[in-house]
């Protein structure tokens, strides 16, 4: 008790009540975080845990998991839940990847319910008459809407792998939107931040403002009752109901009011699929991680396997040495990404040679270790053919082994900004991830070519790296965030917290990240590097840019038996339980 107390006043933290649970707002971190109090350290448990970025959706996967339920049913739940607390990124207007390892299949598994190019989507058509990309077409109008993918991943998770109904996994969701939860001050202050955007639309307008108006504040009770109804439907109706149903009919329409391209046709024929997870050695831990159309798995493996050759864990957890050659090694695989990342079923990635260990002693070899490489100095390389502003993860594992590593997302917060008038839910802009143009930046600053390029029915490239490590076969690491180009390194970071630098789960998911990309090239830090660090950086012609936070990481450690668990401390509304 009295170490509570010590570590509390150390936060300086200032007790709030909010939904029912005492917060405390931390009062030392820039962002004026709200930290809970139970998240001061790792949560411990031994039959299960759940880590998400909403308390109210990591306590509906825990309820699951707590009546017996595995961790896909608790993922599938989470995710919905998740849709209704947090319309920011959780949702069913968008689409993800999800990482299943059961165990018993033995086996992890990927689920991809990317969204897809509407087939009447074209190659150019982003541009505008004097052939330069027009983001606001990309990224805030109906186009930029891709086939969503959420509702069919999620169900195809649960048939597959788990032991509930889609009606039980919605219950807890159906219920939040019906009856309204408490708003929180991110949730506020979200939807003041997006005002001009979402206000733009009457059929957003009058879900997230008052009918005067007015703003949602802290305290106040937010319900969604078109939202309730659609998902009610999906209960009543099953995965069809999203597809071919009233919701379909729904979103089509809303297409057709406003010169968007989704068809009935293309809601029917929406598919997820089951794929193999791209695999990894790193220092004796097997890494598993998400594929094409996916971009994360391919480059956390390139970069782990570039980063092996040399001794991390001895040059230290952020030191000046170690940031330099993860930036070193990140350039050369963003590099790659830009010309080799898309959607497997439409270009051919050599994702074996990306990823062997030959290729990146080769990329190892043109690293300096005392002097940055100027970006606009390094091309994409020669893999060998094989044969050739938010996103949510979530990360659970449950008492019979298995584990769940979810990110899914609408593209930017709130996506296009656009709500299917009539069922309460927004549309992603999940479109302004392909490249609309050869060398143009999409909203990330990413680069992309012929590989990315728009084609109908095709997915568009992620950054998404839901995660999961193995030691000796079991079960280690869980992990995952948002943050669009940051997710991979985001993601990379705490994989290399934990296995290089002996960091517990809690360390690991705060230390401070950095972050480089190739293009634009700059060494991005988050607030907490050494001013000595930075110096010594600077000094090694690295461009050190300070910027706002990166990634929101929910993950999860199993260790002798024991599951532990750390939020994001990035992100205030995010918690770690277990059970
Ligand atoms: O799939 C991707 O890579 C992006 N659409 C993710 C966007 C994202 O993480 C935004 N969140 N911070």
């Amino acid at each position: 008790m009295l170490s509570t107390i010590v570590s509390f006043l150390r936060y300086r933290a200032a007790a709030v009540i909010l939904g029912g649970m005492m917060l405390f707002l931390d009062q030392t971190a820039n962002s004026a975080a709200i930290i809970e109090g139970e998240r001061m350290h790792p949560v411990e448990a031994r039959n299960g845990m759940a880590v998400t970025s909403h308390f109210l959706a990591t306590r509906s996967a825990l309820e699951v998991l707590e009546q017996g339920g595995n961790a896909i049913d608790a993922a599938a739940t989470a995710a919905f839940s998740l849709a209704v607390t947090q319309p920011r990124s959780g949702n069913i207007g968008g689409g993800g990847f999800m990482l299943i390892s059961s165990e018993q299949k033995g086996e992890v598994i990927a689920i991809d319910y990317r969204e897809k190019a509407p087939s009447g989507a074209a190659v150019d058509m982003f541009l505008d008459e004097s052939g330069e990309v027009d983001t606001n077409r990309s990224r805030f109008s109906h186009l930029a809407a891709g086939v969503p993918g959420t509702v069919a991943g999620l169900a195809l998770a649960l048939e597959t792998y788990g032991t509930i109904s889609l009606k039980q996994a919605l219950a807890p969701a159906i219920a939040l939107a019906e009856e309204g939860f408490v708003v929180t001050p991110r949730f506020s202050q979200g939807l003041k931040a997006a005002e001009k955007r979402l206000k733009k639309w009457e059929s957003s307008r009058k879900i997230f403002y008052k009918a005067d108006g007015g703003y949602y504040e802290p305290g106040d009770r937010f319900v969604q009752k078109e939202l309730a109804e659609t998902l009610k439907r999906i209960a009543a109706n099953g995965v069809r109901e999203f597809y071919e149903g009233k919701t379909a009919e729904l979103l089509v329409a809303e297409m057709k009011r406003h010169g968007g391209l989704i068809s009935m046709a293309d809601m029917k024929s929406y598919e997820p699929l089951i794929r193999a997870p791209v695999q990894g050695l790193y220092r004796g831990y097997d890494i598993y991680s998400m594929s094409p159309p996916s971009s994360g798995g391919a480059h956390i493996v390139q970069i782990l396997n570039i980063l092996e050759g040399y001794d991390i864990g001895g040059s230290g957890h952020n030191s000046a040495r170690t940031i330099h050659l993860m930036a070193e090694a990140m350039k050369r695989a963003y590099a790659d990404r830009s010309k080799y990342l898309g959607d497997e079923d439409f270009v051919k990635v050599p994702l074996e040679g990306i990823t062997s260990k030959k290729y990146a002693s080769e990329l190892a070899k043109g690293i300096d270790i005392e002097e940055a490489a100027v970006s606009q100095t390094i091309a994409p390389g020669e893999p060998q053919p094989y044969e050739s502003d938010e996103t949510t993860h979530f990360s659970i594992v449950d008492r019979y082994g298995n584990a769940v590593s979810n990110t899914y997302t609408i593209n930017f917060s709130y996506g296009s900004g656009i709500v299917v008038d009539g069922a309460g839910f927004l549309l992603n802009n999940e479109m302004d991830d392909f490249s609309s143009k050869p060398g143009a930046p999409n909203a990330y600053g990413l680069i992309g070519g012929e590989a990315n390029k728009v084609e109908p029915n095709k997915r568009m490239l992620s950054s998404m790296s839901p995660t999961i490590v193995k030691k000796d076969g079991k079960n280690f690491l869980v992990t995952g965030s948002p943050g669009g180009s940051r997710i991979i390194t985001t993601t990379l970071q705490v994989i290399m917290n934990v296995i290089d630098h002996g960091l517990n789960i809690k360390s690991a998911v705060a230390a401070p990240r950095i972050h480089h990309q190739w293009l634009p090239d700059e060494l991005r830090v988050e607030e907490g590097l050494s001013p000595d660090t930075i110096k010594i950086l600077k000094d090694m012609g690295h461009n050190v840019v300070r910027k706002s936070s990166m990634g929101a990481i929910q993950s999860i450690m199993v260790v002798d038996g024991m599951v532990y668990g750390a939020a994001d401390p990035r992100r205030s509304t995010a918690l770690a339980a277990g059970m």
